[in-house]
């Protein structure tokens, strides 16, 4: 998209790669055909909602709850806080009530409303790289300054880069687990070594926050387990949505959840409620926040995400690719065979009709991101496409 001078700087800086590659598929498909086009380039699941969501949507657009149109407080009911504040009570183990839950237009919403309550011009926020490019405009959005700092070679956690990033004004870390767009589950050994970081800062005076957006939490296959956060450090914010677990992105539905651990939560939670007025979101809509309440512990079938991402990864290593095995989400995160991973980007978009993002919108070049969220007829019709990539750019580059 080509932004004109009429747009402010800041947004057309903010415009990410995704988008751009998601763009481009809607012109190729107008060109070639719908069926002829591969897309991996958008984290827009295809998957349906689990069944029964929509007869309870129709149960209760048919015997209405006198009111359920109106204004709420901005925090959502109270009714659907106390039962999403159950579920976290029966996952995590620690008290958590009705103040501690936040709904919101999904995670993008969460996190803004977060950020805003708590960024002053200046304050600085870690950001483990590579990572989903939104968060950088979010940051930045309140004046906030992202830190990026890389993670290690299987994508996990860095604690000691993390360490070497901290500095007087580092209000919080951002980490996503499962993560967009490498599909890594942090490690619970990770994580622990990271709690030990922000808690010996925290004996020093210095109380940083972790704000971990959990957008994919649900979508983890079983060789790798979501640590529980919550158990690991006490001044934890998790921000999370059903767009990904209930395959709603459209009906922008999801919430905060606030560490009953952290003393001051009533002072966020004040600071959320005008934070989300200020937005305009005002509050979270109000018919998906009665359905969230009643599936959270639903899910979109984790399997076969699975058996989407055997396939893939299996097709990449036969092609020859390089790439850590995604233990989430529906991402996977390949290292490009041309050291300009732009170049190869566009090279599959023309030679293979395939399109993914290269590894630049998600802070890190020389990789490149396949959001395997597609019907498997997709990805096994693209796999001649990857195998061909492999014997043309891999060998080549080997030999
Ligand atoms: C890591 C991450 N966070 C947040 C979002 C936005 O999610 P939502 O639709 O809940 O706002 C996405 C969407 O792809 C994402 O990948």
């Amino acid at each position: 998209m080509i932004l004109s001078e009429k747009i402010s700087k800041l947004v057309k800086d903010q415009e990410g790669w995704t988008r751009k590659m998601f763009e481009a598929g809607i012109r190729m498909k107008e060109e070639y055909g719908l069926e002829n086009v591969y897309d991996f380039s958008l984290g827009n699941p295809e998957i349906e909602p689990p069944s029964g969501l929509r007869s309870r949507l129709i149960e209760l657009l048919e015997h209405p709850v006198h009111g359920m149109h109106r204004y709420m407080p901005n925090n959502g009911y109270e009714q659907v806080r106390e039962e999403i504040a159950a579920y976290l009570c029966r996952l995590s183990g620690l008290p958590f009530t009705a103040l501690h839950v936040f709904m919101t237009a999904g995670c993008a919403g969460g996190l803004n409303v977060v950020l805003k309550a708590m960024l002053d011009m200046g304050d600085e926020v870690i950001l483990p790289s590579p990572f989903f490019w939104e968060f950088k405009n979010y940051i930045e959005n309140f004046g906030g300054v992202p830190i990026i700092v890389d993670t290690k070679e299987d994508f996990q956690l860095d604690v000691s880069l993390i360490e070497a990033a901290l500095s007087e004004k580092t209000k919080a870390i951002l980490i996503n687990s499962p993560n967009n767009p490498t599909g890594a589950v942090y490690s619970r050994e990770s994580l622990q070594e990271l709690a030990e970081l922000l808690e010996r800062e925290r004996r020093k005076g210095r109380e940083i926050y972790i704000i971990a957006d959990e957008a994919y939490r649900k979508l983890v296959y079983a060789d790798a387990p979501l640590p529980n956060l919550f158990g690991l450090y006490d001044l934890v914010v998790s921000v999370t949505s059903h767009s990904k677990d209930l395959a709603l992105p459209g009906e922008r539905i999801g919430y905060v959840a606030i560490s009953p651990q952290i003393a001051e939560a009533p002072l966020l939670v004040s600071g959320m409620m005008i934070a989300i007025r200020s937005l305009g979101f005002v509050n979270a809509p109000a018919l998906f926040q009665r359905v969230a309440a009643e599936f959270q512990e639903n899910s979109v079938s984790v399997d076969e995400y699975r058996q989407k991402r055997d396939l893939l990864y299996d097709t990449l290593m036969e092609a020859g690719f390089e790439c850590v095995k995604p233990t989430g989400a529906f991402y996977m995160f390949p290292r490009s065979p041309l050291a300009d991973e732009v170049e190869f980007v566009f090279k599959m978009q023309e030679e293979e009709r395939i399109l993914v993002v290269p590894g630049r919108g998600f802070g890190k070049e020389g990789y490149f991101r396949i959001a395997y969220c597609v019907p498997m007829e997709t990805i096994l019709k693209a796999r001649p496409g990857f195998l061909r990539a492999g014997k043309r750019y891999i060998r080549r580059v080997r030999n």
